[in-house]
């Protein structure tokens, strides 16, 4: 076997740290980079007016109603941030056993998508589909005798995932991992005369523990009894993953997502590799909250770490990520 040539030179004619020299060597050298073409920027919806809550397992991120929503994506898009995923916080009246409120054209998430797009009409808007802004008992499907039904689930992801795109969303996130959706809401969108809304399949989508904050924030976690196991996969594996991205990819899913993001990069990466199209990561809650606890207790420097976590993601293979962390990023990448 012949190796390559680049390889033949040894110590001290080659030394690697040369290329290390200074910071325009560094520049010029570097194979990854981040821009903030690759962020989209998670965001929570709440009913009301002019008003923002804190969330206390997510310093930094907010609340926010949806006239100062308008504003964040404004501010997002001036900051080169172009796409946000909307996610609403459902008062608890309005949530039944079959996420019935899921499918109104009227409710927060709709009303959401049709401001933004009426005010800020260059930013892209990600919607998630699943049930459990909606249901009493905070899973993302339709519960019977203990089990979360499948197949009825489905016909109602079709109806909220239509009037979302009816609303004016760009593209479609199913996140809910019930067999088969991806197809049946292709179809229910060529359907309704939407063939251009695009599907971003939450494709390989782990039963996490990294989704405890995310869960305070939309105000579910109280709800849920046990946990998601049945539908979500199983962190130990990774040919499932694929055989999922597969089969997403079958059904006319137009990007994939990994999620969690840090603990599945070798996920990304082999999704990246096996199918070449375009690969999101979720970097979610656990993982921006871990980030800020370390930095409130100065045992970090959540700037330099929020910008290292991105890039190492861009190297794994992601196309685009979605962090909370998106504006910070965008304010540091600005300068420089
Ligand atoms: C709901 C949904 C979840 C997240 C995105 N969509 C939570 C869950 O599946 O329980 C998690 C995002 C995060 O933790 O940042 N289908």
């Amino acid at each position: 076997m012949t190796s390559l040539p680049h390889l033949n030179a040894a110590f001290p004619r080659t030394r690697l740290r040369r290329n290390r020299t200074d910071a325009w060597t560094r520049a010029l050298v570097r194979e990854h980079t981040l821009t903030t073409d690759d962020l989209i920027w998670p965001v929570f919806v709440i009913e009301g007016e002019n008003r923002r809550e804190p969330i206390a397992s997510m310093p930094g991120v907010e609340r926010r109603t949806i006239d100062l929503m308008v504003e964040a994506a404004a501010a997002a898009r001036d900051l080169g941030v172009r796409w946000l995923a909307l996610f609403p916080i459902t008062p608890p009246e309005l949530k039944d056993p079959q996420g019935s409120f899921s499918g109104d054209p009227d409710n927060l998430m709709c009303r959401t998508i049709r401001a933004i797009k009426a005010q800020v009409p260059d930013v892209g808007l990600l919607c998630d589909v699943a049930l459990d802004p909606y249901t009493s008992h905070g899973h993302d499907g339709i519960v019977k005798d203990g089990r979360v039904l499948n197949d009825e689930t489905v016909e109602v992801l079709v109806r909220q995932s239509v009037v979302m795109a009816e609303a004016g969303c760009d593209i479609i996130a199913p996140s809910d991992m019930m067999d088969g959706r991806i197809g049946a809401i292709r179809d229910g969108l060529d359907a309704s005369g939407h063939d251009m809304v695009r599907i971003c399949s939450y494709a390989a989508k782990y039963a996490s523990g990294f989704y405890g904050p995310f869960r305070d924030a939309v105000q579910t976690g109280g709800l849920l009894k046990g946990d998601k196991k049945t539908y979500q996969m199983d962190p130990g594996n990774a040919e499932e993953a694929l055989r999922e991205v597969a089969l997403d990819i079958q059904e006319g899913a137009d990007m994939v997502m990994v999620k969690p993001g840090l603990p599945y990069l070798d996920v990304i990466r082999r999704v990246k590799d096996a199918f070449q199209l375009p690969t999101f990561a979720y970097h979610v809650s656990g993982e921006y909250a871990m980030l800020r606890a370390a930095s409130a207790n100065g045992w970090l420097d959540y700037e330099k770490c929020l910008l290292e976590t991105l890039l190492g993601f861009k190297r794994a293979g992601t196309d685009a990520i979605l962090t909370y962390g998106a504006l910070d990023a965008a304010r540091l990448l600005k300068q420089g």
